[in-house]
């Protein structure tokens, strides 16, 4: 029989026919993955397939079989989830932000809270896990303060846009990357994670951009002018940032940019211009032009104020980090006389929010400009026991020689790396230095999973796990762990 028409109807416990690529089968999905898909399970495999709810049943064609898993994709919903909400966002399933914008936030939270206790187990061999509820967001939608948009001659379209209205084809589209293709974008119309006026400038943007006539970058060609527009805004103080970023400078761009975005949006309190001839796709400028106000944006976190430059790192969840550094601070459990380093520290925020407990905080970072940032930040708010190093944490060992020779070794380490982890030469040198306590922040449960087994594997226990969701409708989970070491003398 021809695999495209096998469908198996066997559940897990009764299974009779093996199974093959292109079969169709019937599912009961009953959890979530990290990354958003649903789990089901059929004869000895989890299958995991895209866009399914917990709780519901699918007909779904398997596309990829191997011994222990496969995935399949829904050809109908057989049995609609209770935790079903309709998603708010036209482009819902294309985009490659939210996925899972169509699941009910409370049980959002739940899965989210179960992946991380998943992930210690399974990738970081934890059992009795000191795992506290997952802290929800104080705002699920318009919650992100900042959003990088990128330009591209493609655009993805859905089945249902294909079949329904076949949009002419134009040649420059400004939006988000569709799931899984980093060159071709969604042409967002609205965002509902961003403000409404980010979501004006956006659409003003694009129009600016496709009447000039020059070419949208390709990001598989590495050709083309327009790249991003990344836009800022701080909920707090109500600053606003736009930042266009093109492959080369052209000044009758910036000048007609300019004259229109100051005519249009006069609330913009700093307009820039990047160029960027890097090919990796990241929003970074390499050199940068002020149109008009200021080259920073400024926030208020707590009582404290924050200056941020373009290229700085800044959580994007701003009513969410004020509760994020409350528990990294409530968890160090901070004495005056200790010294804390903080590693990863971006633009010196959790340093700062540490500082008035703490004898010392030395803050590690490799972006010149946000330890610029943290320096001038550390003065404004009056800080004077902070120290920021420019440090490529990979040679950390080499950093620490100054710092540990003035003040001695840390009570306390902070530790907040980027999505992929930290690199095993910065877990070595943490485990040469040993600091009594560190408080690991994460945005990524499977490389903290990774980190934090191969610390406990040698000299630390886990004794906080706190998830905060700082993504609503989005797969991404953070989490703050508390580690001790053992046989602390
Ligand atoms: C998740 S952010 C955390 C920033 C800060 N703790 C905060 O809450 O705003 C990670 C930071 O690590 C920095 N970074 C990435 N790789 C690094 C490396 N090899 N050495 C030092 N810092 C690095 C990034 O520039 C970024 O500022």
């Amino acid at each position: 029989m021809n695999n495209l028409h096998r469908t198996v109807l066997e559940d897990a416990h009764h299974m009779s026919t093996s199974l093959h690529k292109g079969d169709e089968v019937i599912l009961k999905i009953d959890s979530l993955a990290f990354g958003g898909l649903g789990v089901a399970r059929l004869q000895d495999r989890v299958v995991f397939v895209d866009k399914a709810l917990p709780g519901q049943t699918v007909r779904a064609r398997i596309f990829k079989l191997k011994k222990k898993f496969a995935q399949a994709r829904i050809l109908e919903i057989v049995k609609q989830s209770p935790f079903y909400q309709k998603p708010r966002c036209t482009h819902f399933g294309a985009c490659g932000g939210c996925s899972i914008q169509h699941l009910d936030y409370i049980q959002q939270l739940h899965f989210k809270e179960q992946q991380v206790r998943e992930s210690l187990e399974h990738l970081g061999g934890f059992q009795n896990i000191p795992l506290k509820p997952i802290l929800a967001s104080p705002e699920s939608f318009s919650y992100r303060n900042k959003m990088e948009f990128s330009f591209s001659p493609h655009r993805w379209l859905s089945n249902e846009e294909m079949i329904k209205n076949r949009p002419e084809k134009k040649e420059l589209y400004l939006g988000l990357h569709a799931k899984n293709f980093y060159n071709k974008v969604v042409d967002i119309q609205q965002c509902h994670l961003v403000a409404a006026q980010t979501n004006d400038i956006l659409r003003v943007t694009r129009e600016f951009a496709a009447q000039t006539g020059l070419p949208a970058y390709d990001s598989k060609q590495h050709i083309g002018f327009w790249r991003f527009l990344v836009v800022r805004h701080s909920k707090n103080i109500n600053n606003l940032m736009v930042n266009l970023v093109t492959f080369d400078y052209n000044p009758k761009v910036a000048k007609n940019f300019k004259k229109l975005m100051t005519a249009t949006f006069p609330q913009i309190t700093s307009l820039l211009y990047s160029t960027t001839q890097n090919i990796s796709g990241l929003a970074y400028g390499e050199k940068e032009y002020v149109l008009a106000g200021n080259h920073l944006i400024e926030e208020k976190l707590a009582d404290y104020r924050f200056e941020i430059s373009s290229n700085s790192f800044f959580q994007t969840n701003t009513l969410q980090t004020e509760n994020l550094y409350q528990i990294v601070v409530e968890l160090a459990a901070i004495q005056p006389e200790q010294v804390v380093y903080d590693l990863f520290c971006g633009a010196g925020t959790i340093s700062i929010f540490a500082s008035r407990l703490a004898h010392r905080v030395v803050g590690f970072e490799i972006v010149p400009d946000a330890v610029d940032d943290a320096i001038r930040n550390a003065r404004k708010n009056n800080i004077n026991n902070c120290d920021f190093l420019v440090s490529d944490l990979r040679t950390f060992a080499k950093d620490w020689q100054q710092p540990l020779q003035r003040y001695g070794k840390p009570a306390i380490m902070i530790i907040d790396p980027p999505r992929g982890g930290m690199h095993p030469k910065t877990i070595d040198a943490i485990l040469e230095l040993e600091p009594p306590c560190i408080i690991h922040v994460s945005c990524n449960p499977t490389t903290l999973a990774r980190d934090l087994k191969i610390l406990c594997e040698q000299k630390y226990y886990l004794q906080t796990v706190q998830p905060v969701d700082m993504f609503p409708h989005t797969h991404h989970i953070e989490v703050v762990v508390k580690l001790l070491l053992i046989n602390n003398q």
